[in-house]
Protein backbone atom coordinates (compact mmCIF):
# COMPACT_ATOMS: atom_id res chain seq x y z
CA UNK A 1 0.00 0.00 0.00
CA UNK A 2 1.47 3.37 -1.30
CA UNK A 3 1.44 5.85 1.40
CA UNK A 4 0.12 9.35 -0.17
CA UNK A 5 2.47 12.07 0.45
CA UNK A 6 0.27 14.81 1.58
CA UNK A 7 1.87 18.26 0.70
CA UNK A 8 3.21 20.79 3.88
CA UNK A 9 1.70 23.86 3.78
CA UNK A 10 4.73 25.84 2.26
CA UNK A 11 5.76 23.55 0.08
CA UNK A 12 5.07 23.79 -3.86
CA UNK A 13 2.55 21.57 -4.93
CA UNK A 14 2.93 19.85 -8.37
CA UNK A 15 -0.05 19.63 -10.36
CA UNK A 16 -0.13 17.55 -13.77
CA UNK A 17 -3.50 17.68 -16.60
CA UNK A 18 -4.38 15.26 -18.36
CA UNK A 19 -6.17 17.12 -20.65
CA UNK A 20 -6.16 20.83 -21.74
CA UNK A 21 -9.16 21.71 -23.60
CA UNK A 22 -12.27 23.90 -22.86
CA UNK A 23 -12.14 22.87 -18.55
CA UNK A 24 -8.35 22.03 -18.38
CA UNK A 25 -7.13 25.66 -20.09
CA UNK A 26 -9.43 27.15 -17.55
CA UNK A 27 -7.99 25.24 -14.53
CA UNK A 28 -4.51 25.86 -15.36
CA UNK A 29 -5.11 29.84 -15.95
CA UNK A 30 -6.51 29.75 -12.67
CA UNK A 31 -3.46 27.90 -11.49
CA UNK A 32 -0.79 29.83 -13.08
CA UNK A 33 -2.99 33.46 -12.28
CA UNK A 34 -3.64 33.03 -8.91
CA UNK A 35 -2.02 30.19 -7.14
CA UNK A 36 1.60 29.84 -9.33
CA UNK A 37 4.77 31.43 -7.31
CA UNK A 38 2.87 34.47 -6.66
CA UNK A 39 0.37 33.02 -4.12
CA UNK A 40 2.52 31.78 -1.11
CA UNK A 41 -0.49 30.49 0.60
CA UNK A 42 -1.31 27.85 -1.60
CA UNK A 43 1.72 27.75 -4.39
CA UNK A 44 0.63 25.53 -7.32
CA UNK A 45 2.71 24.82 -10.50
CA UNK A 46 1.66 23.27 -13.39
CA UNK A 47 4.82 20.45 -14.01
CA UNK A 48 2.88 18.61 -17.02
CA UNK A 49 0.35 18.50 -19.20
CA UNK A 50 -1.06 15.56 -21.70
CA UNK A 51 -2.86 16.18 -24.92
CA UNK A 52 -4.13 14.64 -28.04
CA UNK A 53 -2.47 17.36 -30.31
CA UNK A 54 0.56 19.30 -28.13
CA UNK A 55 0.90 21.51 -31.43
CA UNK A 56 -2.38 22.93 -31.14
CA UNK A 57 -2.85 26.59 -30.11
CA UNK A 58 -4.01 26.59 -26.08
CA UNK A 59 -6.02 29.10 -24.36
CA UNK A 60 -3.54 29.56 -21.53
CA UNK A 61 0.21 30.64 -21.31
CA UNK A 62 1.97 27.60 -20.81
CA UNK A 63 5.75 26.46 -21.26
CA UNK A 64 5.29 24.45 -24.43
CA UNK A 65 7.96 21.99 -23.26
CA UNK A 66 5.51 20.80 -20.43
CA UNK A 67 2.73 20.02 -22.93
CA UNK A 68 3.26 16.41 -24.63
CA UNK A 69 1.46 12.85 -25.76
CA UNK A 70 3.43 11.20 -22.88
CA UNK A 71 1.14 10.00 -20.24
CA UNK A 72 3.94 9.21 -17.80
CA UNK A 73 5.24 12.59 -17.86
CA UNK A 74 2.32 13.57 -15.30
CA UNK A 75 1.59 9.75 -14.23
CA UNK A 76 5.23 8.94 -13.53
CA UNK A 77 6.60 12.21 -12.53
CA UNK A 78 7.58 12.69 -8.83
CA UNK A 79 7.42 16.32 -9.04
CA UNK A 80 3.67 15.74 -9.39
CA UNK A 81 1.49 15.17 -6.46
CA UNK A 82 -2.36 15.76 -7.81
CA UNK A 83 -3.07 14.55 -11.11
CA UNK A 84 -6.29 16.09 -12.66
CA UNK A 85 -7.60 14.00 -15.53
CA UNK A 86 -9.95 16.66 -17.56
CA UNK A 87 -10.25 14.60 -21.05
CA UNK A 88 -13.24 12.93 -20.72
CA UNK A 89 -14.22 9.19 -21.85
CA UNK A 90 -13.79 5.99 -20.15
CA UNK A 91 -10.73 5.39 -22.09
CA UNK A 92 -8.03 5.60 -21.58
CA UNK A 93 -9.20 7.74 -18.59
CA UNK A 94 -9.82 4.64 -16.46
CA UNK A 95 -6.16 3.60 -17.25
CA UNK A 96 -4.40 6.90 -16.43
CA UNK A 97 -6.47 7.57 -13.09
CA UNK A 98 -6.06 4.14 -11.91
CA UNK A 99 -2.36 4.18 -12.38
CA UNK A 100 -1.80 7.10 -10.62
CA UNK A 101 -3.76 6.12 -7.62
CA UNK A 102 -1.42 2.90 -7.93
CA UNK A 103 1.26 5.72 -8.03
CA UNK A 104 0.61 6.94 -4.38
CA UNK A 105 -1.03 10.39 -6.32
CA UNK A 106 -4.10 11.79 -5.59
CA UNK A 107 -6.51 12.32 -8.36
CA UNK A 108 -9.12 15.37 -9.37
CA UNK A 109 -11.42 14.51 -11.96
CA UNK A 110 -14.51 16.41 -13.84
CA UNK A 111 -15.24 12.79 -15.38
CA UNK A 112 -18.82 12.12 -14.92
CA UNK A 113 -18.83 9.15 -17.80
CA UNK A 114 -15.51 6.81 -16.25
CA UNK A 115 -17.06 7.70 -13.03
CA UNK A 116 -20.48 6.43 -13.22
CA UNK A 117 -18.78 3.22 -15.51
CA UNK A 118 -15.48 2.35 -13.41
CA UNK A 119 -16.40 4.88 -10.37
CA UNK A 120 -16.93 1.83 -7.79
CA UNK A 121 -13.68 0.26 -8.98
CA UNK A 122 -11.41 3.17 -8.72
CA UNK A 123 -12.94 4.24 -5.25
CA UNK A 124 -11.63 1.20 -3.71
CA UNK A 125 -8.31 1.95 -5.47
CA UNK A 126 -7.88 5.08 -4.25
CA UNK A 127 -9.08 3.72 -0.62
CA UNK A 128 -6.05 0.94 -1.07
CA UNK A 129 -3.48 3.41 -1.66
CA UNK A 130 -5.09 5.51 1.23
CA UNK A 131 -5.13 8.66 -1.33
CA UNK A 132 -7.92 10.92 -2.43
CA UNK A 133 -9.89 10.67 -5.57
CA UNK A 134 -12.11 13.37 -5.49
CA UNK A 135 -14.60 14.69 -8.29
CA UNK A 136 -16.64 17.43 -7.32
CA UNK A 137 -16.67 18.94 -10.98
CA UNK A 138 -18.33 15.89 -12.44
CA UNK A 139 -21.96 16.72 -11.40
CA UNK A 140 -23.61 20.29 -11.93
CA UNK A 141 -20.48 22.31 -12.98
CA UNK A 142 -19.85 25.23 -10.35
CA UNK A 143 -22.38 23.75 -7.99
CA UNK A 144 -20.94 21.97 -4.36
CA UNK A 145 -23.63 18.99 -4.45
CA UNK A 146 -20.55 15.89 -4.17
CA UNK A 147 -18.88 17.55 -1.10
CA UNK A 148 -21.89 17.94 0.45
CA UNK A 149 -23.46 14.22 0.08
CA UNK A 150 -20.17 13.44 1.20
CA UNK A 151 -19.89 15.52 4.18
CA UNK A 152 -22.25 17.40 5.43
CA UNK A 153 -25.48 14.96 4.71
CA UNK A 154 -24.11 11.90 5.89
CA UNK A 155 -26.23 11.93 8.78
CA UNK A 156 -29.06 11.70 6.88
CA UNK A 157 -31.26 8.80 4.93
CA UNK A 158 -31.46 10.41 1.70
CA UNK A 159 -35.12 10.20 -0.06
CA UNK A 160 -34.69 11.54 -3.14
CA UNK A 161 -32.86 13.47 -5.45
CA UNK A 162 -34.84 15.57 -7.90
CA UNK A 163 -32.26 17.64 -10.71
CA UNK A 164 -31.59 19.26 -13.83
CA UNK A 165 -27.94 18.30 -14.35
CA UNK A 166 -27.52 19.06 -18.09
CA UNK A 167 -26.37 22.57 -18.68
CA UNK A 168 -26.33 22.13 -22.63
CA UNK A 169 -30.06 20.28 -23.17
CA UNK A 170 -31.37 22.70 -20.02
CA UNK A 171 -30.07 25.68 -22.71
CA UNK A 172 -31.70 24.23 -25.36
CA UNK A 173 -35.00 23.75 -23.92
CA UNK A 174 -34.94 27.16 -22.38
CA UNK A 175 -34.25 28.89 -25.56
CA UNK A 176 -37.61 26.68 -27.41
CA UNK A 177 -39.82 27.29 -24.56
CA UNK A 178 -38.93 30.97 -24.62
CA UNK A 179 -37.88 32.20 -28.03
CA UNK A 180 -39.23 29.26 -30.40
CA UNK A 181 -35.57 28.74 -31.08
CA UNK A 182 -34.79 25.43 -33.90
CA UNK A 183 -32.94 22.62 -31.98
CA UNK A 184 -29.87 22.84 -34.10
CA UNK A 185 -29.24 26.27 -33.84
CA UNK A 186 -29.25 26.46 -30.15
CA UNK A 187 -26.90 23.10 -29.80
CA UNK A 188 -24.34 25.02 -32.04
CA UNK A 189 -24.23 27.76 -30.22
CA UNK A 190 -23.95 25.79 -26.63
CA UNK A 191 -21.00 24.24 -28.08
CA UNK A 192 -19.23 27.59 -28.95
CA UNK A 193 -20.20 28.69 -25.23
CA UNK A 194 -17.97 25.35 -24.28
CA UNK A 195 -20.90 23.17 -22.64
CA UNK A 196 -21.22 20.57 -25.19
CA UNK A 197 -19.71 16.90 -24.60
CA UNK A 198 -17.28 16.44 -27.39
CA UNK A 199 -19.72 14.35 -29.07
CA UNK A 200 -23.19 16.59 -27.92
CA UNK A 201 -25.25 13.63 -28.68
CA UNK A 202 -24.24 12.86 -24.92
CA UNK A 203 -25.94 15.91 -23.66
CA UNK A 204 -28.86 15.61 -26.32
CA UNK A 205 -29.64 11.79 -25.77
CA UNK A 206 -29.53 11.70 -21.67
CA UNK A 207 -26.19 9.92 -21.53
CA UNK A 208 -24.83 12.64 -19.56
CA UNK A 209 -27.47 13.21 -16.91
CA UNK A 210 -27.66 9.48 -16.52
CA UNK A 211 -23.70 9.42 -15.84
CA UNK A 212 -24.47 12.56 -13.45
CA UNK A 213 -27.32 10.74 -11.41
CA UNK A 214 -25.91 7.35 -11.64
CA UNK A 215 -22.53 9.09 -9.90
CA UNK A 216 -24.76 10.99 -7.60
CA UNK A 217 -27.07 8.02 -6.46
CA UNK A 218 -23.49 5.84 -5.96
CA UNK A 219 -22.72 8.58 -3.01
CA UNK A 220 -26.63 9.03 -1.82
CA UNK A 221 -27.90 5.45 -1.90
CA UNK A 222 -24.81 3.48 -1.38
CA UNK A 223 -25.67 1.61 -4.13
CA UNK A 224 -24.52 0.56 -7.26
CA UNK A 225 -26.87 1.61 -10.10
CA UNK A 226 -25.71 0.51 -13.54
CA UNK A 227 -26.12 2.05 -16.60
CA UNK A 228 -28.88 -0.43 -17.98
CA UNK A 229 -31.02 0.07 -14.79
CA UNK A 230 -31.56 3.71 -15.39
CA UNK A 231 -34.13 4.33 -17.70
CA UNK A 232 -33.10 7.09 -20.57
CA UNK A 233 -34.91 9.37 -22.99
CA UNK A 234 -33.11 12.54 -24.58
CA UNK A 235 -34.82 15.69 -25.49
CA UNK A 236 -34.96 15.26 -29.65
CA UNK A 237 -38.79 14.16 -29.12
CA UNK A 238 -39.35 17.49 -28.03
CA UNK A 239 -41.10 19.86 -30.33
CA UNK A 240 -41.90 23.27 -30.20
CA UNK A 241 -46.16 22.64 -30.22
CA UNK A 242 -45.39 20.67 -27.11
CA UNK A 243 -43.87 23.55 -25.30
CA UNK A 244 -47.09 25.48 -26.50
CA UNK A 245 -49.61 23.36 -25.29
CA UNK A 246 -48.03 22.35 -22.20
CA UNK A 247 -47.95 26.07 -21.39
CA UNK A 248 -51.96 26.57 -21.68
CA UNK A 249 -51.63 23.45 -19.20
CA UNK A 250 -49.66 24.97 -16.62
CA UNK A 251 -46.37 23.27 -17.20
CA UNK A 252 -42.84 23.83 -19.02
CA UNK A 253 -40.67 20.95 -20.16
CA UNK A 254 -37.15 20.14 -18.43
CA UNK A 255 -34.93 17.18 -18.72
CA UNK A 256 -35.35 15.61 -15.44
CA UNK A 257 -32.81 12.90 -13.73
CA UNK A 258 -34.00 11.62 -10.96
CA UNK A 259 -33.23 8.68 -7.96
CA UNK A 260 -35.72 8.40 -5.55
CA UNK A 261 -35.71 5.44 -2.97
CA UNK A 262 -39.02 3.56 -1.72
CA UNK A 263 -38.48 0.73 0.93
CA UNK A 264 -40.92 -1.39 -0.69
CA UNK A 265 -39.95 -1.01 -4.65
CA UNK A 266 -36.21 -0.34 -4.16
CA UNK A 267 -34.61 2.45 -5.79
CA UNK A 268 -35.64 3.66 -9.13
CA UNK A 269 -33.19 5.98 -11.25
CA UNK A 270 -34.64 7.68 -14.23
CA UNK A 271 -33.90 10.39 -17.22
CA UNK A 272 -36.13 11.72 -19.56
CA UNK A 273 -37.90 15.21 -20.25
CA UNK A 274 -40.61 15.70 -18.48
CA UNK A 275 -43.65 18.21 -18.14
CA UNK A 276 -43.09 20.67 -14.45
CA UNK A 277 -45.55 22.69 -13.37
CA UNK A 278 -44.99 26.73 -13.56
CA UNK A 279 -45.27 26.92 -9.98
CA UNK A 280 -42.11 24.56 -8.70
CA UNK A 281 -38.84 26.48 -8.73
CA UNK A 282 -36.94 23.95 -10.90
CA UNK A 283 -39.53 25.04 -13.77
CA UNK A 284 -37.67 28.92 -13.12
CA UNK A 285 -33.72 27.41 -13.61
CA UNK A 286 -32.88 28.37 -17.04
CA UNK A 287 -30.06 28.42 -19.55
CA UNK A 288 -27.21 26.89 -18.24
CA UNK A 289 -28.20 27.12 -15.02
CA UNK A 290 -28.31 23.50 -13.13
CA UNK A 291 -30.26 22.54 -10.21
CA UNK A 292 -30.45 19.37 -7.58
CA UNK A 293 -33.18 19.14 -5.11
CA UNK A 294 -31.83 16.74 -2.39
CA UNK A 295 -34.34 15.48 0.35
CA UNK A 296 -33.44 13.90 3.32
CA UNK A 297 -35.24 12.53 6.34
CA UNK A 298 -32.93 14.72 9.00
CA UNK A 299 -33.03 17.85 7.20
CA UNK A 300 -35.62 17.56 5.12
CA UNK A 301 -35.69 19.43 1.31
CA UNK A 302 -32.19 21.54 0.47
CA UNK A 303 -31.62 22.85 -2.97
CA UNK A 304 -28.48 23.68 -4.71
CA UNK A 305 -28.68 25.61 -7.80
CA UNK A 306 -25.69 27.12 -10.05
CA UNK A 307 -23.91 27.30 -13.22
CA UNK A 308 -23.69 23.74 -14.93
CA UNK A 309 -21.64 23.83 -17.06
CA UNK A 310 -18.59 26.01 -19.01
CA UNK A 311 -14.71 26.35 -18.23
CA UNK A 312 -14.79 28.83 -15.21
CA UNK A 313 -17.61 27.76 -13.17
CA UNK A 314 -16.16 23.62 -13.89
CA UNK A 315 -12.86 25.15 -12.85
CA UNK A 316 -13.62 26.30 -9.52
CA UNK A 317 -14.86 22.70 -8.55
CA UNK A 318 -12.02 21.31 -9.69
CA UNK A 319 -9.46 23.95 -8.09
CA UNK A 320 -11.99 23.64 -5.23
CA UNK A 321 -11.10 19.66 -4.61
CA UNK A 322 -7.23 20.48 -5.34
CA UNK A 323 -7.14 22.90 -2.61
CA UNK A 324 -8.86 20.69 -0.41
CA UNK A 325 -6.17 17.73 -0.92
CA UNK A 326 -3.76 20.38 -0.52
CA UNK A 327 -5.07 22.23 3.11
CA UNK A 328 -5.61 18.66 4.04
CA UNK A 329 -9.83 18.76 4.56
CA UNK A 330 -11.54 16.17 4.76
CA UNK A 331 -12.36 13.96 1.89
CA UNK A 332 -14.51 10.72 0.78
CA UNK A 333 -16.22 10.54 4.44
CA UNK A 334 -16.67 7.06 6.28
CA UNK A 335 -19.96 6.76 7.58
CA UNK A 336 -21.01 4.49 10.13
CA UNK A 337 -24.63 4.19 9.44
CA UNK A 338 -24.60 3.08 5.63
CA UNK A 339 -28.13 1.64 5.22
CA UNK A 340 -27.90 -1.76 3.11
CA UNK A 341 -28.26 -0.89 -0.41
CA UNK A 342 -31.30 -1.07 -2.53
CA UNK A 343 -33.17 -2.95 -4.51
CA UNK A 344 -33.24 -1.84 -7.98
CA UNK A 345 -36.83 -0.72 -9.03
CA UNK A 346 -38.32 -1.18 -12.46
CA UNK A 347 -39.36 1.90 -14.43
CA UNK A 348 -42.14 -0.61 -15.47
CA UNK A 349 -43.96 0.39 -11.89
CA UNK A 350 -43.72 4.13 -12.22
CA UNK A 351 -46.54 5.62 -11.85
CA UNK A 352 -47.01 9.65 -12.90
CA UNK A 353 -49.47 11.15 -14.83
CA UNK A 354 -48.77 11.46 -18.67
CA UNK A 355 -49.29 13.94 -21.36
CA UNK A 356 -50.06 12.64 -24.88
CA UNK A 357 -49.84 14.21 -28.37
CA UNK A 358 -50.89 12.88 -31.32
CA UNK A 359 -51.97 13.53 -35.09
CA UNK A 360 -55.49 12.18 -35.21
CA UNK A 361 -58.12 12.00 -38.53
CA UNK A 362 -61.02 14.50 -37.53
CA UNK A 363 -63.77 12.82 -37.82
CA UNK A 364 -66.89 11.65 -35.26
CA UNK A 365 -65.83 8.74 -32.70
CA UNK A 366 -61.71 9.23 -32.41
CA UNK A 367 -62.07 10.63 -29.16
CA UNK A 368 -64.51 7.33 -28.52
CA UNK A 369 -62.06 5.08 -29.78
CA UNK A 370 -58.59 6.58 -27.85
CA UNK A 371 -60.87 6.91 -24.98
CA UNK A 372 -61.60 2.82 -24.89
CA UNK A 373 -57.71 2.11 -25.73
CA UNK A 374 -56.41 3.94 -22.59
CA UNK A 375 -59.47 2.24 -20.82
CA UNK A 376 -58.59 -0.92 -21.40
CA UNK A 377 -55.60 -0.14 -20.04
CA UNK A 378 -56.62 0.89 -16.85
CA UNK A 379 -55.57 4.44 -17.83
CA UNK A 380 -58.25 7.21 -16.75
CA UNK A 381 -58.14 10.40 -18.66
CA UNK A 382 -58.08 13.73 -16.96
CA UNK A 383 -58.10 16.71 -20.17
CA UNK A 384 -58.44 16.53 -23.39
CA UNK A 385 -57.73 19.51 -26.04
CA UNK A 386 -58.25 19.07 -29.52
CA UNK A 387 -56.06 21.78 -31.39
CA UNK A 388 -54.25 22.76 -35.10
CA UNK A 389 -57.23 21.26 -37.07
CA UNK A 390 -56.12 21.07 -40.29
CA UNK A 391 -59.10 20.88 -42.86
CA UNK A 392 -56.96 20.31 -46.38
CA UNK A 393 -55.71 16.77 -44.12
CA UNK A 394 -58.99 16.12 -42.12
CA UNK A 395 -56.89 15.77 -39.21
CA UNK A 396 -56.05 17.44 -36.15
CA UNK A 397 -53.28 17.50 -32.99
CA UNK A 398 -55.50 15.74 -30.00
CA UNK A 399 -53.40 16.34 -26.36
CA UNK A 400 -54.51 14.17 -23.66
CA UNK A 401 -53.20 14.48 -19.87
CA UNK A 402 -53.68 11.26 -18.15
CA UNK A 403 -54.12 10.54 -14.22
CA UNK A 404 -51.63 8.89 -12.47
CA UNK A 405 -50.98 5.34 -14.59
CA UNK A 406 -48.71 2.68 -14.44
CA UNK A 407 -45.57 3.17 -17.25
CA UNK A 408 -46.40 -0.82 -18.41
CA UNK A 409 -49.99 -0.12 -18.70
CA UNK A 410 -49.08 3.34 -20.51
CA UNK A 411 -46.46 1.76 -22.53
CA UNK A 412 -48.77 -1.31 -23.86
CA UNK A 413 -51.59 1.54 -24.17
CA UNK A 414 -49.58 3.55 -26.85
CA UNK A 415 -48.68 0.15 -28.81
CA UNK A 416 -52.92 -0.45 -29.45
CA UNK A 417 -52.87 3.56 -30.03
CA UNK A 418 -50.40 3.12 -32.98
CA UNK A 419 -52.41 0.34 -34.33
CA UNK A 420 -55.54 2.56 -34.58
CA UNK A 421 -56.89 3.56 -37.89
CA UNK A 422 -57.74 6.78 -36.59
CA UNK A 423 -54.38 8.06 -34.93
CA UNK A 424 -51.82 9.18 -38.15
CA UNK A 425 -48.87 9.83 -35.94
CA UNK A 426 -47.99 9.24 -32.16
CA UNK A 427 -46.23 12.84 -31.99
CA UNK A 428 -44.99 12.79 -27.69
CA UNK A 429 -46.00 11.13 -24.90
CA UNK A 430 -44.57 12.30 -21.96
CA UNK A 431 -44.27 11.91 -18.07
CA UNK A 432 -45.76 14.65 -15.96
CA UNK A 433 -43.27 14.94 -12.90
CA UNK A 434 -44.95 14.07 -9.54
CA UNK A 435 -44.26 17.07 -6.55
CA UNK A 436 -44.91 15.90 -2.86
CA UNK A 437 -46.67 18.75 -1.17
CA UNK A 438 -44.26 21.21 0.75
CA UNK A 439 -43.99 20.64 3.92
P1 LIG B 1 -12.39 19.09 -24.27
O1 LIG B 1 -12.76 18.19 -25.38
O2 LIG B 1 -12.47 20.56 -24.47
O3 LIG B 1 -10.90 18.75 -23.79
C1 LIG B 1 -10.41 17.44 -23.68
C2 LIG B 1 -8.89 17.51 -23.53
O4 LIG B 1 -8.39 16.20 -23.31
C3 LIG B 1 -8.18 18.06 -24.76
O5 LIG B 1 -7.10 18.87 -24.37
C4 LIG B 1 -7.65 16.81 -25.47
O6 LIG B 1 -6.45 17.02 -26.17
C5 LIG B 1 -7.39 15.91 -24.28
N1 LIG B 1 -7.54 14.49 -24.60
C6 LIG B 1 -8.66 13.85 -24.99
N2 LIG B 1 -8.39 12.54 -25.19
C7 LIG B 1 -7.09 12.37 -24.90
C8 LIG B 1 -6.22 11.25 -24.93
N3 LIG B 1 -6.65 10.05 -25.28
N4 LIG B 1 -4.94 11.43 -24.58
C9 LIG B 1 -4.49 12.65 -24.23
N5 LIG B 1 -5.26 13.76 -24.17
C10 LIG B 1 -6.55 13.61 -24.52
O7 LIG B 1 -13.30 18.65 -23.02
P2 LIG B 1 -13.78 19.55 -21.79
O8 LIG B 1 -12.66 20.36 -21.27
O9 LIG B 1 -15.06 20.23 -22.13
O10 LIG B 1 -14.17 18.41 -20.74
C11 LIG B 1 -13.20 17.75 -19.97
C12 LIG B 1 -13.91 16.92 -18.90
O11 LIG B 1 -14.64 17.77 -18.06
C13 LIG B 1 -14.90 15.90 -19.45
O12 LIG B 1 -14.90 14.77 -18.62
C14 LIG B 1 -16.23 16.63 -19.33
O13 LIG B 1 -17.31 15.77 -19.24
C15 LIG B 1 -16.00 17.36 -18.04
N6 LIG B 1 -16.83 18.53 -17.82
C16 LIG B 1 -16.92 19.49 -18.80
C17 LIG B 1 -17.65 20.63 -18.57
C18 LIG B 1 -17.79 21.70 -19.60
O14 LIG B 1 -18.54 22.65 -19.34
N7 LIG B 1 -17.12 21.63 -20.73
C19 LIG B 1 -18.33 20.86 -17.28
C20 LIG B 1 -18.15 19.78 -16.31
C21 LIG B 1 -17.42 18.68 -16.60
P3 LIG B 1 -6.40 18.01 -27.46
O15 LIG B 1 -6.70 19.36 -26.92
O16 LIG B 1 -5.02 17.90 -27.98
O17 LIG B 1 -7.44 17.49 -28.39
N1 LIG C 1 -21.95 18.86 -21.33
C1 LIG C 1 -22.19 19.03 -19.94
C2 LIG C 1 -23.43 19.88 -19.76
C3 LIG C 1 -21.02 19.69 -19.30
O1 LIG C 1 -23.91 20.44 -20.74
O2 LIG C 1 -23.95 19.95 -18.66
C4 LIG C 1 -21.11 19.72 -17.81
O3 LIG C 1 -20.92 18.46 -17.28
Amino acid sequence: MAAAARPARSETTGIGLLGLGVVGSAVARAIVGRHGSGDPNVPLTVRAVVVQDPQRKRAVDLDRSIISTDADSVIANPEVGIVVELMGGEDPAFDYISRSLNGGKHVVTANKEVLCKRGGELLAIAAENDVQLLYEASVGGGIPIIGPLMNDLTANRIQSIRAIINGTTNFILTKMAHEGADFNDVLAEAQSLGYAETDPTADVDGFDSLYKISVLARLAFHTEVSIDAIHREGIRGVHAKDFRYASELGFTIKLLAVAQANEKSGLLTRVHPALIPLSVPMASVNGVLNAVEVEGDLVGRLWFQGPGAGPEPTASAVLGDILRIVRGGPGASTRADVPAPFDIASMDDHVCQYYLRLTVADRPGVLASIAKVLGDADISIGSVLQKDIDPENESADLVIMTHPAREANMQNAVSSLKRLDAVMRLDSLLRVETYPSRS
